[in-house]
Parts: structure tokens; C-alpha cells; sequence
């Protein structure tokens, strides 16, 4: 019988859309699936939401709807979103589901029926306005509130209390039985010292809100969003109902992993464990914590404009394009980082020009110099016949160490290895050449075959990562599905390839200034303005008083004899004080349109010729893209200051 791998994602936050970060996981979830799939093993994926908690309510409620309406919106709109990348996930769980609040229901009692659970009092700080408790250390120096600074209120809360200390030795042992429990290596040791300074009880009920799962023997609290949400790992899988069928397969069966990102790597590695030592089931989950996408200016922040979807990659570039970048990029145990050069260069130098090249070149040549079919030869080998198949035996070696040990950018670059390898024997070669001396047709041939045999378990390599361009491959060689197979990584094992007429480019190359530019204002939302506003440094207050603004009424205006942009006013600032300004405001108003209104002028500027007429102050104005528009003020008088 098939070993059975058990993979999962976190489940997502509906509170908005999801990025790029959030579809690493994803991606990399479906990526290993796939690789376990190809190497036999029966597959089970799992992924969803985690709808529960304050923060979604709050969410609900700002949009004026109903959470369970906001939180099936969101869940639609996420499915459809791994629908459209195309993951092969087999189950999609949503904590508002009865199968799974009936099960985080039954744990709840459980841990409070065997003592596990008590009920007790949590004492904190509470501010009305941010609806948040805080302990005593978290507050500010003042007891007031650590996010808005206001005013908080002692106060004590009914709460349920979880034992965590209880197993804490024993969770400590497990780790240091099963070193690889967590990975990488770096974040089990932040686990370990965290278990080591000692665990807290840790609250797992809720009565300020009303939107999670009740307590079922005191419905005035719900379970803390954690609980639920580790819950959904089992109650997925029918865990305590159904028959356990598809829990005894695969929980209980060979692989389980979690895939996490490291800000949850806590939960994961201490409350979920513990949970299932307190519940009797074996823990018998590996799990891997992945480092974060950042943007080249830190973290992916939508309030900062820093965030990039994958719908506008997909959609601009593609599917493969998507993943491989999202593969690549993330190294393992460290953080990624997206900048729109990279992404275009990957696209480039890694798909287009190493592998997609590769493929073009070998179709050409088998149509060019043998009418589309060729054949295993089998002659002596050639020394560079030889390194080229040493290369193949080592990449399929380690991208399958590397595979199994979840370090997938590297898997990736084992397969790129080969791929330079390859590239670099058709340079050894020089097929060309021989294709001028009639007495080297078997070489020639023999040199076609070795490329086409290479790009083969390329392609299989591939399948987990590229899922549209290496079907494409197999289609242009003509190679049979038996012949695409994990065990059929083995050089020689096809014995003639007759490949399609003309081949079909696997990725188009980009214009990299081009799309350099189209990420920045596609998927940063960017513009040249946001761009330079945040290069300008902060400054106090003291610096800001230092420019004076005033009120001035435009009494004259032209057009400036030598620039068609500028205008050139006459301002009267009050006081006498009659100024010339030159300003570039030409292409949004003719100089009759201003003569009359009050504008907002910096007075205080050092005076400067701009196409060799003097500019005595600056007229402000707003603008984007599409439009300017000078700053009027109505009921302002000339010379009246602006603060
Ligand atoms: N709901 C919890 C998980 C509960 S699992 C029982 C949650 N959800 S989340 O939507 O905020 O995050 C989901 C996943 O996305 C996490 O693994 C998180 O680490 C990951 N990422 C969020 N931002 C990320 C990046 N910028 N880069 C990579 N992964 C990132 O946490």
C-alpha cells in the first residue's frame, strides 16, 4: 500500500485580501504534494480559514455586515483564489463549520473534564476605545494604553485557564527525541528556550465577544481563537466523528507536516502539542516554519502601499512565473525579498534564456539536422557525454534530499545546475559543427539525444514546481507518460525521440524596463510622487515654521515667452508686497483663468530664474497623474498667513 503524506497550510485570517506571503505557504504546500504524489504517495492536503475572533468581528462590522457573511465572502473569494493558481488542495475548512466547532466543542470539555482546563480569573488592563486587554508589563509607564495612550482600566475577567506547565518537561523531551520535530533548526532552538524560561497557564476563553465557539457547558464564553483554530488540523479529518476514516489514514498514518510562517511558530510548536499530549493523540506532525516575502523597504505593509498580490502576477506574467519566483526566492531558514528586478531577471535569465532556450534550441536542432526523430545510439561515451550524465545522477540525488527535507529553493537550484550543465555541453558539442562533416552524423545525433534524454529528467524534476510549462516540454519531445515518471529517471530508458515540427517558446522574454516600471505601478500601486514623498525626510516642527506660507491674489499673468509649461504672476502678498512667480501650472490653466483668485504662495523661498525669468516665491498645487490643481482659498484675503 501507498504511504499516506498528510500536508497543511495555516489557516488564513479572512480580515483582507491575501498577498503574495500568505500564497508562499500555499504555493509551497502544493509544491510538496506534488513531489510526494509523483514519488507514490497518497496525498492529502489541507488547507482554509480560520474565522473566528475579535478581529474578524471588528472587520464585519466596519463593512456594516454580518460576520458569518463577511467571513463566507472571504472564504469564496480565497478558494476561488487557489483556484485560480491552480492548487490541488483536498479539503478547504472554515471554523464556522459545524463539523469542526462540534470537535473543538468536545476537546474543550474534555480538557476541562480531565482538569487540563480550570476556571479562573484573568486580571488586566482594559482601554474601552482600542477593546483590548493588557497585562501590567505591556502597559506604558503611566498604566496607559501601550497603542493609543489613553486611560485603562483595571479589570477582572472570568477566564479559562489551560495548564501548559503540566507537560512542559514532557514537551521538552519530545523535542530532544525527535530533532526533527521542528525545522529549521534555528527556530526549534527559539522554541526551546522559550519552553525553558517556564510556561504560563495559558487563557483559552473569551467573554468580551460573542463571535466564536461557545463553551458548551458555559455559553457565555467562547473558545480562544487558537484552540479553535489548531483544532481544525484533526476536525478536518474527521477526528472523534465520522468514523475517524480519514483520521486514522492519514494522522495516523506515515508523514504529517504543518507548514507555518515563523510569526506562528509558538502556537504551532508548543499549544498544538500540547493539546494532543493532553488529548491522547500521538504528535505526530514535523513542522517546518518558513521565513517571510519582505519588500525591499521591510515588511509587506498594504497601509505603506508595499504589497504585491499574485492575482497581478498571474495575470501579467503567469502561473509558472508565479511559482517559480515564489520558490525560488525564499531561501531556506531565512526571509525573501520581492523587488520588481528580481522577479523580471528570474523570468529572464532562469526561464527564458537557461531552461526555455535549452528546449528551443534542442526541438530546432532534431528538426533542422534529422527531420524530427533521432535515436538511442548508444555509442561509446564521450567524456562530456559522461560528465553530463554524472550531472544528471547527482541532481536527481540531491533535489531529492533536498525535496524530502522541505529546503525547496534549493531543490531548485539542483535543477538549474543541470540545466547549466546541459546548456554547457551544447557549447562543448558545438552541434553546428558537426552537423558540416558528413562522417559525424552518429555523434551529432548522439549529442541530440543526450540533450533531449537531460531535458527529460529535467522535466521530471520539474513537475512539482512548473505545472504548465512541463507538460509543454513532454508535448515537444513527444515523450510517453511512463516515460515522465519518478522511476523512470533513468538515463537511456527511451530510446527515440521525434519531436513536434516547430517549437513553442516555454516563457517569452520581458523588456525589463519595461515591466520594472509596470510591477512598480501595477503591483505596488506606486507612482513616481509616492516614490520621491518617501525619500523626503522627516522633519520637526521647528524646521515646518521656517516656511512661510501666505495668501496671494494673482493681479497679472502670461505665458512665459520660452517655456510652454510656465506661467509667469504677478502676486500681491499684501503689504506692497507684489512678487513675480514663475510656476509650471501652464498646461491646466491659461493665465485669464488665475488672474483674480487667491492662491497659497511659499514666501520665503530663495529667489531662482527658471528659463531665465525670475521666480520670486512658488504657487502651490496638488497633482497626480491625470490632473493639477492649484490650491484656491476663497475666503482668504492677500497677505493673510497659512499655517
Ligand atoms: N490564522 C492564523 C493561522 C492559524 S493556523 C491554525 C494566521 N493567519 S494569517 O492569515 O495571518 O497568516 C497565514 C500564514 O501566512 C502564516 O503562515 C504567516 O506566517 C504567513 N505569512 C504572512 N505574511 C507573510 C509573508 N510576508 N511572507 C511569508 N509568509 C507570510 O496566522
Amino acid at each position: 500500500m501507498a504511504k499516506t503524506f498528510y500536508i497543511t497550510t495555516p489557516i488564513y485570517y479572512p480580515s483582507g485580501k491575501l498577498h503574495i506571503g500568505n500564497t508562499y505557504t500555499t504555493v509551497l504546500c502544493d509544491t510538496l504534494k506534488r513531489y510526494k504524489e509523483l514519488r507514490g504517495y497518497d496525498t492529502y492536503y489541507l488547507t482554509g480559514m480560520d474565522e473566528h475572533g475579535k478581529k474578524i468581528e471588528t472587520v464585519a462590522n466596519d463593512r456594516g455586515i454580518a460576520p458569518i457573511d463577511h467571513v463566507t465572502e472571504m472564504a469564496e473569494e480565497t478558494k476561488a483564489l487557489w483556484d485560480r493558481l491552480n492548487i490541488r488542495y483536498d479539503d478547504f475548512i472554515r471554523t464556522t463549520e459545524k463539523r469542526h466547532k462540534t470537535v473543538v466543542q468536545k476537546i474543550f470539555e474534555r480538557l476541562l473534564d480531565q482538569g487540563d482546563i480550570y476556571l479562573g480569573t484573568y486580571k488586566g488592563y482594559y482601554c474601552m476605545p482600542c477593546e483590548s486587554f493588557y497585562t501590567e508589563t505591556q502597559l506604558n509607564e503611566n498604566h496607559t494604553c501601550p497603542d493609543c495612550g489613553r486611560e485603562t482600566a483595571q479589570l477582572e475577567e472570568e477566564s479559562y485557564f489551560f495548564k501548559l506547565g503540566k507537560y512542559q518537561k514532557r514537551l521538552l523531551q519530545f523535542i530532544e527525541q525527535n530533532p526533527d520535530f521542528i525545522t529549521p533548526e534555528t527556530r526549534k532552538n527559539e522554541v526551546v528556550s522559550f519552553i525553558q524560561q517556564g510556561l504560563n497557564d495559558l487563557s483559552v476563553s473569551r467573554t468580551t465577544f460573542d463571535w466564536g465557539i461557545k463553551v458548551v457547558s458555559n455559553p457565555k464564553h467562547v473558545v480562544y481563537v487558537w484552540i479553535d483554530a489548531l483544532s481544525n488540523y484533526i476536525s478536518a479529518l474527521g477526528y472523534s466523528t465520522d468514523q475517524n476514516q480519514k483520521y486514522d489514514k492519514y494522522w495516523n498514518g506515515d508523514e504529517v507536516v504543518h507548514v507555518v510562517g515563523k510569526d506562528i511558530l509558538r502556537f504551532h510548536a508548543i499549544y498544538w502539542p500540547i493539546m494532543l499530549m493532553a488529548l491522547d493523540i500521538p504528535v505526530n506532525f514535523k513542522l517546518h516554519a518558513h521565513g517571510f516575502y519582505m519588500m525591499k523597504d521591510g515588511k509587506m505593509s498594504k497601509s505603506k502601499g508595499q504589497v504585491v498580490y499574485p492575482d497581478i502576477i498571474l495575470k501579467r506574467y503567469g502561473l509558472d512565473e508565479l511559482r517559480y519566483f515564489l520558490l525560488r526566492e525564499l531561501p531556506y531558514g531565512s526571509d525573501g525579498v520581492f523587488t520588481p528586478e528580481t522577479f523580471v531577471e528570474r523570468i529572464n535569465f532562469d526561464l527564458a534564456n537557461d531552461f526555455g532556450n535549452l528546449l528551443n534550441r534542442t526541438v530546432s536542432m532534431i528538426n533542422k539536422y534529422f527531420e524530427g526523430t533521432i535515436n538511442n545510439l548508444d555509442l561509446t561515451p564521450t567524456a562530456f557525454d559522461d560528465d553530463l550524465n554524472k550531472t544528471i545522477t547527482e541532481a536527481v540525488h540531491e533535489n531529492k534530499k533536498h525535496m524530502n527535507n522541505l529546503k525547496v529553493a534549493q531543490a531548485v537550484q539542483d535543477i538549474w545546475k543541470l540545466i547549466s550543465r546541459t546548456n554547457k555541453y551544447i557549447d562543448e558539442t558545438m552541434p553546428w559543427v558537426l552537423a558540416k562533416d558528413e562522417e559525424k552524423r552518429n555523434e551529432l545525433q548522439n549529442v541530440l539525444y543526450h540533450l533531449s534524454e537531460s531535458l527529460r529528467h529535467i522535466g521530471i524534476l520539474l513537475k512539482p514546481i512548473l505545472i504548465e510549462a512541463v507538460p509543454s516540454l513532454f508535448n515537444q519531445l513527444n515523450v510517453r507518460k511512463e516515460n515522465t515518471t519518478w522511476d523512470s529517471l533513468e538515463f537511456g530508458i527511451v530510446k527515440m525521440y521525434s519531436v513536434i515540427k516547430k517549437p513553442i517558446p516555454l516563457f517569452p522574454r520581458l523588456d525589463v524596463d519595461e515591466e520594472v516600471e509596470a510591477i512598480r505601478e501595477l503591483l505596488l500601486g506606486k507612482d513616481e510622487e509616492k516614490e520621491n514623498l518617501k525619500k523626503i525626510p522627516e522633519i520637526s516642527i521647528e524646521d515646518f515654521v521656517k516656511i512661510d506660507f501666505r495668501i496671494g491674489k494673482v493681479i497679472a499673468s502670461e505665458k512665459h515667452p520660452d517655456a510652454d509649461k510656465l506661467l509667469v504672476s504677478k502676486i500681491d502678498l499684501g503689504n506692497n508686497d507684489i512678487r513675480q512667480i514663475v510656476s509650471g501650472i501652464a498646461n491646466d490653466y491659461t493665465p485669464e483663468s488665475i488672474i483674480g483668485k487667491h492662491v497659497v504662495v511659499v514666501t520665503n523661498l530663495k529667489p531662482v530664474k527658471l528659463r531665465g525669468i525670475l521666480s520670486e516665491g512658488m504657487i502651490l498645487a496638488g497633482s497626480n497623474k491625470k490632473t493639477l490643481e492649484v490650491l484656491f482659498a476663497e475666503k482668504l484675503n492677500a497677505g493673510d498667513a497659512v499655517k
